[in-house]
């Protein structure tokens, strides 16, 4: 069934306000219902499979085409023409609405695409983007049994599988907006465990207090101390060692010399999979800091926090099992699609809802028909919560854990494959020896090679990453990030998560640097 392509959304049945009578109003609760175009009952539903048609051939099929480009680069003025972002006092036609879809995947960088490796999530899992369709069509919200039965069981039984591979056969949990929350949830957590009074009082009801995390660690620890009142001030920041992995030495260091500063130390994050190096903390040592201190141990494992599934790499987190916290993004790794970011949390006191709950009389009666333990929504700040769940369960069922671990495993082995391949090449430089699925490198072109000595070698070396950079987004052949580190010149930062790579994509992105730095 097609649209009618002239068809237009009925802007008769919506006049302005202003110029309304009593009749007026009356009469427009009589009109055709809004997604019934034109009168025209099937219009709604032809217009939704015109838009899924163009989804498929031009996100889907194209999108994860290597012989397509991962993104179209056009300078902001130009594309805000060719977007015509306007928006107008009258309705347009459902050619035109159609047209705005195309344009808008268009010009959309294809995080589906295989040459995509800019980010620490990539790739497009069927099942999961399936679960993504049927979430957003149903459009509810996480709080309660009554409007969401479905997700509240099942979001449970997501969260019981994702702690069962932490180690806990107990516990609690939410997904949240993301890794970055859920790192602020845990520091909240742990400062509310600790002083249940700040509930109520506020700042008032605290010393200075001092959190611990690596100089490798996420930007949204630093974040969530200035979110969360406590000022990036009480962040102290322990040393990394040369892989990237906090020294316990030096968190015990810092925990005393907090102590002698007058400041009450309450948590430690440790990060397993660090952002750019993708370092493990060695949760083992770092443990026994916090058992010696009682002191909450977070694990942001954000981005390694799927290496779980693997049965070979999962010692990478040994030790995670006694963390009180853990914030895990399968977004990441296992490709759910943007969010699926679970806290996961040790305790069985119900802290989550203790520390969050506000008892809201309009939503969470207490005398309801049914279980009202099952009405989740005051564990979290939010009020109305997307369904997050459902990607991941509906992918698990397809995968299985087995399934979910070879992608895990295939990750590592084609990370290993690229790193061969670029020792093998003139003017490829590794950073460092990965443990994880980054693979951080210079390409250093063919003016700077054998000239390591010059003092100006790296100053030199740190526009080259930039300038390729912009070469392979205007051609769009390929995306990946850049960064400085440290004392490091610009590196690149090669991701390996999308589960559709194979070797040749490995092949391809050593190749498109030489071609693209060949002048240099
Ligand atoms: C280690 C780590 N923690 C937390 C985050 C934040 O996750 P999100 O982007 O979902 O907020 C990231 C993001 O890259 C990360 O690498």
């Amino acid at each position: 069934m097609r649209v009618n392509k002239e068809a237009k959304v009925s802007t008769a049945a919506i006049p302005d306000p202003i110029l309304l009578q009593t009749g007026d109003f009356l009469l427009m609760a009589d009109s055709q219902p809004f997604l019934s175009l034109d009168g025209d009952p099937v219009a709604a539903e032809a217009l939704l499979q015109d838009v899924f048609g163009i989804v498929v051939d031009e996100v889907i099929r194209k999108g994860t085409s290597a012989s397509e480009k991962v993104c179209e680069w056009k300078e902001p003025e130009e594309l805000k023409q060719l977007l015509d972002l306007e928006l107008r006092h009258e309705g347009e036609s459902q050619e035109q609405i159609l047209e705005h879809c195309r344009a808008v995947i268009r010009y959309s960088v294809k995080t589906c695409h295989p040459r995509f490796f800019n980010q620490l999530f990539s790739g497009l899992d069927p099942h999961a983007l399936a679960g993504r369709i049927v979430t957003e069509s149903l459009n509810t919200s996480q709080y309660t049994y009554e409007i969401a039965p479905v997700f509240v069981l099942m979001e449970e039984e997501v969260l019981k599988k994702l702690r069962a591979l932490v180690g806990w056969s107990s516990g609690d949990g939410v997904f949240c907006p993301g890794g970055s929350i859920s790192n602020m949830y845990a520091v909240n957590l742990a400062r509310y465990q600790r002083y249940p009074d700040c509930k109520q009082r506020g700042l008032r009801a605290l010393p200075p207090l001092a959190l611990f995390t690596s100089k490798e660690c996420h930007y949204s620890i630093k974040k969530g101390a200035a979110f969360l009142g406590l000022g990036t001030d009480s962040v102290r920041v322990v040393e990394a060692d040369e892989r990237g992995k906090m020294i316990p030495e030096d968190l015990e260091r810092q925990i005393s010399l907090a102590k002698a500063e007058g400041a009450v130390p309450f948590l430690v994050s440790a990060t397993s999979g660090t952002t750019v190096l993708g370092a493990f903390d060695p949760l083992e040592a770092i443990a026994d800091v916090c058992q010696h201190h009682g002191l909450w141990l977070h694990v942001d494992a954000a981005w390694g926090g799927s290496v779980l599934l693997s049965q070979t790499h999962r010692h990478l987190l040994a030790g995670i099992q006694r963390a009180d916290s853990v914030a895990w993004n399968p977004h990441k790794l296992l490709s759910t699609g943007l969010q699926c970011s679970a806290l996961l949390l040790r305790d069985t006191s119900n802290l989550l809802k203790r520390c969050h709950g506000s008892q809201a009389s309009y939503l969470f009666q207490q005398d309801k028909f049914y279980d009202v333990a099952l009405d989740t929504g005051d564990k979290v700040v939010q009020c109305g919560r997307r369904v997050d769940c459902l990607k991941l369960w509906l992918m698990w069922k397809a995968q299985g854990g087995q399934g979910l671990q070879r992608r895990v495993d295939q990750a590592f082995a084609l990370a290993r494959y690229l790193v061969e391949e670029l020792k093998k090449r003139e003017g490829f430089e590794l950073v460092m020896e990965p443990e994880f699925v980054n693979v951080c490198f210079w390409f250093v072109p063919p003016s700077l090679r054998g000239k390591k000595e010059s003092p100006d070698y790296s100053e030199r070396l740190s526009k080259v990453a930039p300038i390729l950079k912009e070469r392979m987004v205007r051609k769009g052949s390929m995306m990946i990030g850049y960064q400085p580190h440290g004392t490091r010149s610009n590196f690149f930062r090669m991701v390996v998560a999308n589960p559709a790579l194979t070797r040749a994509d490995m092949d391809f992105l050593l190749n498109e640097l030489e071609r693209l730095g060949q002048d240099l």
